[in-house]
């Protein structure tokens, strides 16, 4: 096991109809005024809007609204947001909905404090955001792990980079996680959930050079969950039992636990997938699943052991190789694209997207000189059609 030091600070009320508690809750922590951030509409399609705003009402919270995030949190949109709690003078933000929302409403409460432009603190991350206002969630969607980390992800629109903060200040107070407030998220949605969960867990699981049993045990338990559980899902999205077990997989997938103890782990997908995302406004399972094989292919001698173990634990297979294609034929399976012409993106772009993520994710996590344009390349051919497996 390599040292560690863990901290997650965050409140979870699991279960259903735990959504009703959020004004008492608010009142609990002293806020008056409450800054509702959401997207656009999906909440009040399943009446989680009108449950919300009773709740506020009856434990008298104050709330102004700041609807309109959209999947892929946007820079203006955020700023919009920072002016209206600053205006308003909100003493707390209020995120309901997937992880867009989330990230959108903690980079807000963050915003609101830092010294200058919140970007900044995107760009370079040796400048530490040491303030944010109180975050409280109801998560719709489960896939991010936002609901339970310190980290936000925001696209400036502008200049096309999809870059991250980090601070122990955003991490919210308390997140409502009800199961049944994901029965309507869509097959396709489910489906890159899946995928974002399973690599928000196999990244450091291939890249460690410390690899303690303890630590792997918990990815391969919440593969398997996520792989059972979304396979039942896309059948049946209303059973509970199993919409709860990948909601709390997927909380965990990202709160901090399942990392503990590996040394030298990187999110070398997450770096790749982000520029997709940034430069084409795909989902951000979906530039996973087309990033993840080839990157797995690309990468497997260098941690043999790991591959293989992934590969016999996962799906029974021999050998590093055989796992790999197995975990790309189940992302096809699910309806994820695997390869870049699935989402229309032509090879002639491989060039572009590799300088793109040697610019911006890889610089801000200081990975250039690691993942150089040249190897990015040679990652990203493998995830053409023509060219994997
Ligand atoms: O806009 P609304 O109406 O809310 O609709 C959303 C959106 O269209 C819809 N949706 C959400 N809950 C629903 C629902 N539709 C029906 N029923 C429900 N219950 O689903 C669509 C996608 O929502 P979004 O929030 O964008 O999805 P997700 O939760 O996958 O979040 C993706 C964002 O999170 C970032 C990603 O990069 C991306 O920007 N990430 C954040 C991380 C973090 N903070 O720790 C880590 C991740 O690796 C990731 O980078
Ligand atoms: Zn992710």
């Amino acid at each position: 096991m390599k040292e560690f030091e863990f901290y997650n600070p965050t409140k979870i009320l699991f279960g259903k109809g735990r959504e009703k508690e959020i004004g008492n809750v608010l009142k609990s922590y002293g806020v008056k005024k409450v800054l509702f951030v959401y997207g656009q509409g999906s909440i009040k399609e399943i009446g989680l809007y009108n449950k919300v705003v009773e709740s506020l009402k009856d434990a008298q919270i104050e709330f102004v609204e700041h609807p309109g995030v959209k999947p892929n949190p946007v820079l203006s949109h955020t700023r919009e947001g920072i002016d209206k709690a600053k205006k308003e003078n909100v003493d707390a933000v209020l995120a309901v909905g997937g992880g867009s929302v989330l990230d959108e409403g903690k980079t807000i409460a963050a915003g609101v404090k830092v010294e200058g432009d919140i970007w900044d603190y995107f760009k370079d991350h040796n400048k530490v955001i040491k303030d944010a206002l109180p975050i409280f969630t109801i998560l719709t969607l489960a896939a991010t792990g936002s609901e339970m980390n310190g980290y936000a992800v925001i696209t400036n629109e502008e200049t096309l980079e999809k870059l991250s903060i980090a601070s122990e200040v955003i991490y919210p107070k308390v997140s409502i996680l009800n199961p049944e407030l994901t029965f309507s998220v869509s097959k396709q949605y489910q489906a890159y959930a899946a995928v974002d969960t399973i690599a928000h867990v196999i990244e450091w699981y291939f890249t460690c050079n410390i690899c303690p049993n303890i630590s792997n045990r918990l990815v391969e338990s919440i593969v398997k969950t996520v792989m059972e559980t979304t396979e039942k899902i896309l059948e049946n999205p209303y059973d509970y039992k199993v919409r709860a077990e990948f909601m709390w997989a997927a909380t965990l997938a990202l709160n901090g636990i399942t990392r503990l103890g590996y040394g030298g782990g990187i999110y070398v997908n997450h770096m790749i997938a982000h520029s997709l995302g940034a430069l084409y406004d795909l989902p951000h399972g979906a530039c996973l699943s087309i990033v993840i094989p080839a990157w797995m292919w690309w990468y497997k001698d260098k941690n043999t052991g790991q591959f293989k173990r992934f590969a016999r634990e996962i799906f029974s297979k021999e050998n590093a190789e055989e796992g790999i294609k197995a975990l790309k034929s189940w992302f096809a399976k699910i309806g994820a694209p695997v390869s870049l012409q699935d989402e229309n993106i032509p090879s002639s772009d491989i060039e572009k997207i590799a300088n793109h993520v040697c610019e911006t994710t890889a610089k801000t996590w200081g990975l250039d000189s690691v993942y150089t344009p040249e190897k990015l390349k040679e990652v990203l051919y493998l995830t053409l059609r023509s060219n994997i497996l």
